[in-house]
């Protein structure tokens, strides 16, 4: 617990800062099981947003457990820290009007509402995008083959398997990637921007 702080306010504020760099920010929050395709989608939406000129930045599960995050686990309680601190980070990078896209599996809605909170406190929009896949679907890609060895008892706690996903009753984006193109979906992603006036496109 940090004591004896105090919050320095900033000269410009985040209207003035959107209208001086011509973009606001905000955050996307990728939510599904494990390879049901959240990064690809971010990815590629980030790709598109940037061939756009619109700053945009992904934060990835399994890249941020490589160092922000790498003394955390799998654990109900690790994983609320996980996302506690990626909802604080994504929070931070949308508030300097970039474009945040998140792609972890984030599987308790509680974590989500408290991401979402966070957010929509500070003014800033918060989009909750579910990539829905059916578990056979994703047991059958296992590009990483963690499904294969989470059913042989290899891996505790596994999303799915042994760790439960509570999937999003009311998400702003459902996506079923197992019906749905990338193209697809990144098309649908780009049009709820728009509509939303998050994003202008220029012809
Ligand atoms: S989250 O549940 O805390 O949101 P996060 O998205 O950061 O998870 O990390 C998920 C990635 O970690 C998976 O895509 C997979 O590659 C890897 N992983 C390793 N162990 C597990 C596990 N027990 N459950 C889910 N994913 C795991």
């Amino acid at each position: 617990m940090s004591t004896n702080i105090t919050w320095h306010q900033s000269n410009v504020s985040r209207e003035e800062r959107e209208k001086l760099l011509g973009q606001k920010g905000l955050t996307v929050w990728f939510t599904g099981l494990s390879a049901s395709g959240k990064s690809t989608i971010a990815s590629a939406l980030e790709k598109q947003l940037l061939q756009m000129k619109i700053s945009s930045y992904r934060l990835d599960g399994d890249n941020i457990r490589f160092g922000l995050n790498k003394d955390l686990g799998f654990g109900q309680k690790d994983r609320e820290e996980n996302i506690r601190r990626i909802a604080e980070v994504a929070k931070l990078f949308a508030d300097s009007t970039t474009i945040s896209l998140t792609s972890f599996i984030s599987p308790y809605k509680s974590d989500r509402e408290i991401a979402r909170k966070l957010h929509e406190d500070s003014g800033i929009p918060f989009v909750e995008v579910y990539i829905d896949a059916p578990l056979e679907v994703v047991e059958q890609r296992d590009p990483k083959g963690l499904y294969k060895k989470a059913k042989a008892g290899e891996i505790k706690e596994f999303t799915g398997i042994s760790a439960p996903y509570e999937a999003p009753s009311s998400p702003e984006i459902h996506i079923h990637t197992d019906k749905t193109t990338v193209e697809e979906s990144v098309k649908i992603l780009i049009e709820f921007l728009a509509k939303n006036n998050y994003i202008t496109i220029v012809n």
